[in-house]
């Protein structure tokens, strides 16, 4: 009832009108080059304001005209309305910034202010839709139709947040005062001269910690480096750490739990995680394979999919202690990260004997360019068509006695 208040006395009756106004705009994707040379030297911060009191608007108007097309009953889920008010609220509060002057510094300080709060009442976007998205599966079930727009839905939904994240960390580390200490290189989220091994070793010691607190055990770490680029050269990069930390801490956990589980009752010394890394012109991939009994290639595909886990559910009122594996978000938003700049992330799986999953990245900054949902026909059709029958036929249970058949 308060928030209803709220959001009445700020003017939210207007909402569907702004929604509809900033989603007729397209997002304008940037390359980490971009936000690289933009942050480097003498940034400014009134460009930064006046691009995004705009762009952000954008960007959320895009994704919030497509959570009205998810359907009604999902809509209507506690969790799914909470992240609306969020949606809503953060649009209203970027609004208040359409005619103000970027000239007094005030506005720009209260700018960056509103940004970190609008940041902050989005961290638990993520576990709240999914919250929603259980129980509306649990209440309703789930056919085909709703499924594939539901997963279709939520790689933009969990993209935009992403893309939205970046541009507050930018400008809030940039101008929100002082070179962080910790990384006083760092432009932003961006470091320029990101050492890819330390990265991967960093996300290696943490899933351990947690693959040892729950199993007693955890296997070794291999890495194997190919720079083609410098040879015999440790592989440096642009990116984003805490992106690429995420992607290889998920598939950390992954490796090892399916290692850990497969080779559970016959062994104590484990088989272990290889990871190699390879950087070429083009792209800079990273490979990591274990030997956890993989998954059969009928599988493969349903991994990426936010409704897909073979571990327990873990209680959403329990402590805040991350689990080793629990709601199936770990590789579809690994993917999402990857894609973000042009990668991708691909598993292949030998069943029997174990899994690769790839980590493809661009080599190069300028060629790492936002990937970005935009709210337009094709988006609106995809919720709307009505999905056909597949076009390959479906195996009978038993095959055809040949030697009976009688064509007609
Ligand atoms: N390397 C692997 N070997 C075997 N199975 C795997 C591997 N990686 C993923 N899987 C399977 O894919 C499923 C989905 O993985 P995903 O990381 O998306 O979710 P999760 O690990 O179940 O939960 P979390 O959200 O905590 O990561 C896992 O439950 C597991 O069954
Ligand atoms: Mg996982």
């Amino acid at each position: 009832m308060r928030l209803v208040r709220a959001l009445l006395q700020s003017g939210a009756g207007n909402i569907p009108r702004h929604i509809e106004h900033y989603s007729r705009f397209s997002p304008s994707p940037l390359s980490m080059k971009q936000f690289m040379d933009f942050g480097s030297e003498n940034a400014c911060e009134k460009t930064s304001f006046t691009f995004l009191r705009h762009e952000l608007p954008v960007r959320l108007c895009n994704i919030m005209k497509e959570i009205n097309l998810l359907p009604d009953k999902l809509l209507q889920t506690p969790s799914v309305r909470l992240v609306q008010s969020w949606y809503n609220q953060s649009l209203l509060d970027m609004l208040d910034y359409e005619r103000k002057d970027p000239e007094e510094d005030a506005t720009l300080n209260i700018f960056v202010e509103t940004l970190i709060k609008i940041r902050n009442r989005h961290n638990d976007v993520v576990p709240t839709m999914a919250q929603g998205v259980i129980e509306y599966k649990d209440a309703y079930g789930v056919d085909p139709v709703s499924s594939s727009n539901v997963q279709y839905f939520l790689d933009r939904f969990y993209m935009s947040r992403i893309s939205i994240r970046m541009l507050i960390n930018q400008h809030t580390l940039l101008f929100g005062g002082g070179v962080n200490p910790a990384h006083p290189k760092h432009i932003g989220s961006i470091d320029p001269n990101c050492d890819v091994v330390g990265v991967i070793k960093d996300a290696y010691e943490n899933a351990k910690m947690l693959c040892d607190q729950y199993y007693l055990a955890s296997p070794e770490l291999e890495i194997t480096e190919c720079n083609a680029q410098t040879p015999k050269q440790a592989i440096h990069v642009v990116n984003v750490p805490s992106h690429l930390y995420h992607m290889l801490f998920e598939l950390f956990k992954n490796a090892m739990r399916a290692t850990v589980e497969h080779h559970a009752a016959d062994t104590l010394v484990y088989p272990p995680i290889e990871v190699l890394v390879a950087l070429g012109k083009e792209d800079l991939t990273i490979r990591m394979s274990d030997k956890g009994g993989g998954v059969p290639l009928r599988k493969i595909d349903r991994l990426f999919n936010y409704m897909y886990s073979t571990a327990p559910r873990p209680r959403m009122d329990t402590s805040r202690a991350a689990p080793l594996a629990g709601f199936g978000y770990g590789l579809p938003l690994s993917r999402l990260y990857a894609r973000y700049f042009q990668g991708d992330i691909h598993l292949y799986s030998m069943e029997g004997h174990g899994t690769s999953a790839l980590v493809y990245l661009k080599a190069l900054s300028s060629e790492s360019v936002e990937r970005l949902p935009v709210y337009n026909k094709s988006a609106w059709r995809h919720y709307h068509e009505a999905h056909e029958a597949d076009d390959w036929c479906v195996p009978s249970s038993e095959p055809r006695n040949m030697a009976t058949y009688k064509p007609r």
